[in-house]
């Protein structure tokens, strides 16, 4: 006979295996709703001065051979929207970019018409990055964002305005999207799926349905909107036959509460934040042959090492994908000033370009003289 104290160990080691094989068998909902609830842990930075953060350098050139690869890597809740020294006056620019006031554009040019987006399916999804957004921000920045004690209201001490802190007191997806641009420094993009649409090419991706793109590096944002995935990364060589197939199935699989992150750069030979004619290869006429620009004739103060930070995550309730992308432009002469190691990556990476790349960034152009004044 078994005695009480071998019964209860039988017992409990049948009671373990029976976890253990359910634990086993969980379907990825429970995963995903553990993965929901990490949305709701970012950490106060109590004492941040935003005028002294150290800004993030965005240096992600590799030396070698160019390959397209997605390059994507996970990313903390916590690092995904940042205040940085910059902050303000990238704000106003984006603010006179939007509205059609920045002193760097033509009168006249629409630049409204081609950075500011919303359509009518995507309202939801702009209430929920909204209430997001600004718990995000005003839980991770608490010396800059002020709730008051109602808790209806947030106030940003930067810039001194206040936005209700819930989207349900506006409830226009417009103002909602404008406040979301003062906001965060980051352009943000959301994507969604359009059931009305699968029967198109590219139908059953996600389409960019709304958001505000202000520092366009190259292309003209309008000309992206309300398209499939596939068509958002034209012209990029190399897309369609490496990356599309596994970047539409990251897109389909990913998990709300997940945050990734890729980053890219490029070299540009002027300051303009949103430039939708020129930085590319493709928008220059048909049969154009790019000549490498002679050093002597560069003024090194106007060329500027550009580099965009993505991120992007999945929102619980509407499961929009949402893009943020942080945009640095920097003088050259600031990436001349770091480690020998970061000159000569950078100098590899530009010599490692493939054609079709090299003529897409221009690089034919540039290239040389840039990795000339980079070595001297
Ligand atoms: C931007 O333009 C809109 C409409 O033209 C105007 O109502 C708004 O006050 C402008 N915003 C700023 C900050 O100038
Ligand atoms: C980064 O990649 C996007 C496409 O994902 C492209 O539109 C943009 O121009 C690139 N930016 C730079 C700085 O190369």
């Amino acid at each position: 006979m078994l005695n009480n104290y071998q019964l209860v160990s039988i017992i409990l080691a049948s009671v373990l295996v029976v976890y253990l094989f359910n634990y086993k068998q969980q379907k990825p909902k429970a995963i995903k709703q553990k993965l929901d609830s990490r949305t709701g842990l970012v950490t106060p930075i109590k004492d941040f001065e935003w005028n002294r953060a150290e800004p993030l350098k965005s240096l992600p050139f590799k030396k070698g051979p160019y390959k397209l690869t997605m390059g994507i890597k996970r990313l903390d809740l916590q690092d995904w929207l940042l205040i940085e020294p910059g902050y303000l006056q990238r704000l106003t620019d984006k603010k006179n970019i939007i509205n059609n006031s920045h002193p760097d554009y033509p009168q006249g040019k629409d630049l409204r018409g081609s950075t500011f987006f919303v359509t009518q399916e995507a309202h939801s999804a702009i209430c929920e990055l909204y209430d997001i957004v600004m718990d995000y921000m005003s839980t991770k920045y608490p010396t800059c964002f002020e709730i008051d004690d109602k808790r209806l209201n947030v106030k940003n001490l930067i810039t001194q305005k206040t936005y209700p802190l819930h989207s349900k007191a506006l409830n226009d997806p417009v103002v909602l999207q404008e406040y979301l641009a003062e906001t965060i420094e980051e352009d943000f993009i959301i994507l969604l799926k359009d059931p009305k649409r699968e029967n198109e090419e590219n139908g059953k991706e996600y389409f960019f349905k709304a958001g505000v793109f202000a520092f366009a590096a190259g292309f003209n944002p309008k000309e992206r909107f309300n398209k499939p995935l596939t068509y958002i990364h034209h012209p990029v060589p190399q897309y369609e036959t490496k990356l599309k197939t596994s970047m539409n199935r990251y897109f389909s699989r990913m998990v709300p509460g997940q945050f990734i992150t890729r980053s890219n750069w490029s070299i540009q030979t002027h300051n303009k934040l949103y430039t939708d004619d020129s930085n590319k290869g493709h928008n220059l006429p048909k049969g154009y042959t790019q000549h490498a620009i002679d050093y002597n004739s560069v003024d090194f103060s106007q060329v500027h090492y550009r580099s965009e930070r993505q991120v992007l995550t999945k929102l619980p309730k509407t499961q929009a994908i949402v893009f943020t992308i942080r945009t640095y432009l920097l003088p050259l002469a600031e990436i001349k000033k770091e480690s020998r190691e970061v000159r000569e990556r950078l100098i590899g990476a530009i010599e490692g370009f493939t054609p079709d790349i090299s003529a897409y960034k221009r690089a034919d152009e540039w290239g040389s003289a840039v990795c000339q004044y980079l070595r001297e």
